[in-house]
């Protein structure tokens, strides 16, 4: 089983976006991830469609995005029209979560959900069927470089069991302080998506660092 890289954009130089995105277009990358903070969800505020758009122009991969708002319900047709083709919501920011993911279908995306570090595995049972992605924060959602939570392996292993209780074929995702040292234990728990931003971008070629990530996420 091989696990996807997803570079994180957030970690890249926005003045320089063209040739971040076609290093990620050349690298053995398989998606690119992109982080939407809206300042109430969470303490920071990243970008919107402008950078959409340079990223629908440039970027050749799937375009992963990752929905740190409240509300999203707002937004789901915009980001259809951005070129997203998975479309993550936080758990936490849906009142009516089984609504948004069927809208988030109905527009032609893969519907994913995040779970914060705090929010439990378990309390995904009732939407399981409805999800095409299962995303795991393993830092608290807000910055890029910080430090990995170790309780993310349990609660991978503990989310493959329940997709795989479900018969579902929904995908797991890691996101947050993903390394060298820390991909292969998490393709090992049952992640298929790691999400990579400063191991990525902080390191002195962006490009082999990926190769080294693929690498380690195949086994
Ligand atoms: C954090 C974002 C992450 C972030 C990951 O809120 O959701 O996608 O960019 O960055 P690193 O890999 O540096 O932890
Ligand atoms: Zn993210």
């Amino acid at each position: 089983m091989s696990g996807i890289i997803a570079p994180s954009v957030l970690s890249a130089d926005f003045g320089n976006l063209q040739r971040d995105c076609e290093m990620i277009n050349r690298s053995e990358a398989g998606w690119f991830h992109i982080d939407i903070m809206d300042g109430v969800f969470v303490p920071n505020i990243s970008f919107g469609f402008p950078v959409m758009s340079v990223l629908k122009k440039h970027a050749q991969k799937t375009l992963d995005v990752h929905l740190m708002i409240v509300d999203p319900d707002r937004y789901i047709q915009r980001f259809a029209e951005s070129g997203a083709e998975v479309l993550t919501v936080h758990y936490e920011a849906c009142t009516h979560l089984h609504r948004t993911l069927g809208e988030i279908r109905k527009q032609g995306m893969r519907a994913g959900v995040a779970l914060n570090p705090h929010t439990p595995v378990h309390l995904l049972n009732d939407i399981a069927a409805d999800c095409d992605l299962v995303l795991i924060m393993s830092v608290n959602p807000g910055f890029g470089g910080q430090k990995f939570i170790e309780n993310t392996y349990r609660k991978v292993s503990e989310a493959k069991e329940l997709l795989l209780k479900h018969n579902s074929k929904a995908l797991i995702e890691v996101d947050g302080g993903v390394a060298l040292n820390n991909t292969a234990k998490l393709v090992a728990a049952g992640a298929d998506v790691l999400v990579a931003g400063n191991t990525v971008f902080a390191s002195a070629n962006p490009e082999a660092t990926i190769t080294e990530l693929n690498k380690l996420a195949s086994v």
